[in-house]
C-alpha cells in the first residue's frame, strides 16, 4: 500500500477481533512512531504498550469522562469497548520539556499528533486498525500505569485486527472550504 492509498483508506477502527497482533507487526507500528519528525528532533514521545487484559479493561473504564461526554448525551466513549477488546493498547505519552514552545504554542502536542498519525497509518498498512482516543481520566490513568509526574498522556490507541468490513468514514469538508490561495479569504 502506498502512502496516498493509506491516507485515503485509513479509518478509525472501534471493533476488534481477538486475533493476536504478531510481534513483528507491533514492532512495525512502534518503529513508525520512532521515525516521526519532532521539534528539534527531541522525540518527546514515550509509549506504554499494554497487553494485559485486566489492565486494558481498567483503561477502558477510564476512557469515559462524565463531564465531557454526558453533556453531549453519550453514555460511553465510542471507543470504550475497543480499548478492552483490542489485544494491544498503546498509551502515548509526552515529556513536554523535551519539545518546544513558541508564542504560546506547546509543540509537544504537534509532535504527538504527527506520531499518532504515523502509528495509525502504519497499523493500517500492515492490516491492523486503530483509533485515536483523546478523552480519558489522565490522573487515574497515570496512577494505573505509574506515569511519572510532569509526563502527559496524550492519546490511547487500541490496536488489533478490525472486525467486519470497513465502513465509509465521516465526510470531510471540501477543499474549497479549507484552502485559500495567496491570502485568506473569508
Ligand atoms: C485528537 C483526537 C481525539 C479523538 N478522540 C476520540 C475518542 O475519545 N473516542 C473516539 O471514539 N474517537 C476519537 N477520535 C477519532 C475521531 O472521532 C475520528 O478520527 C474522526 O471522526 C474521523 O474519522 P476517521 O478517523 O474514521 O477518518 C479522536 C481523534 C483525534 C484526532
Amino acid at each position: 500500500m502506498d502512502t496516498l492509498e493509506a491516507l485515503a483508506t485509513r479509518r478509525s477502527v472501534r471493533k476488534f477481533s481477538d486475533r493476536p497482533v504478531e510481534p513483528e507487526k507491533l514492532q512495525a507500528v512502534l518503529e513508525a512512531v520512532r521515525m516521526a519528525p519532532s521539534w528539534a528532533n527531541m522525540q518527546c514521545w514515550r509509549l506504554v504498550v499494554v497487553q494485559d487484559p485486566e489492565v486494558r479493561a481498567a483503561i477502558s473504564e477510564l476512557s469515559f469522562v462524565e463531564s465531557y461526554f454526558s453533556p453531549r448525551g453519550y453514555k460511553m466513549n465510542p471507543a470504550m469497548k475497543a480499548l478492552a477488546e483490542a489485544p494491544v493498547v498503546i498509551v502515548a505519552c509526552a515529556v513536554p520539556e523535551q519539545s518546544g514552545e513558541m508564542a504560546g504554542q506547546a509543540y509537544y502536542l504537534t509532535d504527538m499528533g504527527i506520531a499518532a498519525e504515523n502509528l495509525m497509518l502504519a497499523a493500517h498498512a500492515v492490516g491492523l486498525g486503530s483509533v485515536f482516543v483523546g478523552v480519558f481520566d489522565e490522573e487515574k490513568l497515570g496512577d494505573l500505569l505509574d506515569i511519572p509526574p510532569g509526563v502527559r498522556i496524550v492519546g490511547l490507541f487500541p490496536l488489533g485486527y478490525p472486525l467486519g468490513e470497513a465502513k465509509a468514514g465521516p465526510p470531510r469538508k471540501p477543499l474549497d472550504e479549507i484552502v485559500f490561495y495567496e491570502k485568506w479569504k473569508g
